[in-house]
């Protein structure tokens, strides 16, 4: 896997992660450029179909960012979000693919370095696992069998 390279999609609420991520980028602090950003109101705003639906469009990792608990401009989207991300790694994990290709981290709007930090975190993590494919094999195979069910009566 020399050749393998990462990608991974990050999902960043736009009061802090975003901030930090754009921060990281506007003072050239090193790190790597394997990384979609699309930006979201809050991470609450993050529904396990866009986790799943970016596995399943070839995202190799995802990253949810939001903001430290208690600092959310929503007041509690973040608490939704850690909820709902431990319980998307759990069944992530369920389903047989590895849980760390989901990554859940709070950073501010001043904390650049810890975003970068989070990045080569992750990247090296990815690297580690190799390409994902799971998802996508997995997902056929349902449609194909749900072709097959016919509705009852016909
Ligand atoms: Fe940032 Fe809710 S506004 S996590």
């Amino acid at each position: 896997m020399a050749d393998f390279k990462p990608r991974i999609v990050a999902f960043l609420c736009n009061w802090c992660s975003y901030a930090g991520a754009d921060l990281a980028g506007t003072t050239r602090v090193k790190h790597r450029a394997d990384v979609r950003i699309v930006r979201v109101p809050c991470s609450g705003r993050v529904d396990v179909s866009f986790v799943m639906k970016a596995f399943e469009r070839g995202a190799d990792g995802v990253i949810v960012g939001g903001c430290h608990p208690g600092n959310c401009h929503y007041v509690t989207g973040n608490y939704t979000t850690r909820r709902r991300m431990f319980v998307l790694r759990e069944l992530l994990g369920f389903m047989g693919i590895e849980p760390e290709r989901l990554q859940v981290t709070w950073c501010s709007a001043s904390e650049g370095d810890k975003w970068a930090e989070v990045v080569e975190d992750t990247c090296n993590t990815i690297d580690r696992l190799g390409p994902l494919t799971k998802v996508k094999d997995l997902t056929e195979n349902l449609r194909s069998e749900a072709k097959e069910i016919k509705p009852s009566g016909s």
